[in-house]
């Protein structure tokens, strides 16, 4: 099985020692630091912006990958990139003009994801595919950390992977929601490329050896 990108999900961390959170994942096997952006219209909570990503870049060794749960991100895109995001991902249902936000988001020199919400059909993207670096599937409704996997999700995979193989074989496919040990490898097996994981690594006694445990999966 192929090894998977780990992306802890800095939500779930201890916000008031975010230094030492940060630094742990240096440490740790982590691939990239999920950056979980809420807006309190797009999603119903409210979780950090921009001073804090800006915070966690000035500790970070790892890529920032920003996840952006608000409404209208073409107005914050270049604010995110100057704040350290080396990905940013939009959602489709916030973005009036996905392609011309997309273009925008390569243009400022980061990486371009589109997030679907659990209800969104991966078929909407079939004419945008080819411009994208990462699709994110939510595997949870968005909004809170700690939330119960969605089943459907490995069906998603399953189609997105189909969609990739003909329109886009670089593109990276990213589950973000309830990702733990029980899911982690069968969502690889579906052809997930990166597993964005917050509660199952911070309510860890060990972070670092959970995060090195989903970097390791067992082979089936
Ligand atoms: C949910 C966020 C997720 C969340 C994942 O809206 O996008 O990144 O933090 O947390 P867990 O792994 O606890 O579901
Ligand atoms: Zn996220």
């Amino acid at each position: 099985m192929k090894t998977p990108i780990i992306a802890p999900s800095i939500l779930a961390s201890d916000f008031a020692n975010l230094q030492k959170e940060i630094e742990m994942l240096n440490r740790s096997e982590a691939d990239w630091i999920h950056v979980d952006v809420m807006d309190g219209v797009f999603v119903p909570n409210i979780s950090f912006g921009l001073p804090v990503t800006e915070a966690v870049k000035r500790y970070a060794e790892k890529p920032l990958d920003v996840h952006l749960m608000i409404v209208q991100p073409e107005r914050y895109l270049e604010a995110f990139r100057d704040a350290g995001a080396a990905t940013i991902t939009v959602h489709y249902e916030a973005c009036t003009h996905l392609h011309r936000t997309v273009q925008h988001i390569r243009a400022l020199g980061c990486k371009a994801g589109v997030a679907l919400n659990p209800h969104t059909p991966v078929t909407l993207l079939e004419d945008i595919l080819e411009d994208l670096d990462l699709v994110l599937l939510m595997s949870v409704n968005p909004g809170f950390g700690g939330q119960k996997f969605i089943e459907r999700t490995y069906e998603k995979i399953n189609r997105l992977a189909d969609m990739r193989y003909t329109l886009n074989n670089k593109l990276l496919i990213e589950i973000d929601g309830g990702v733990n040990a029980a899911n982690a490898g069968k969502l690889v097996e579906h052809g997930a490329d990166a597993l964005v994981a917050g509660n199952f690594v911070f309510s860890a006694p060990s972070p670092e050896e959970v995060i090195a445990s989903l970097k390791h999966l067992p082979i089936r």
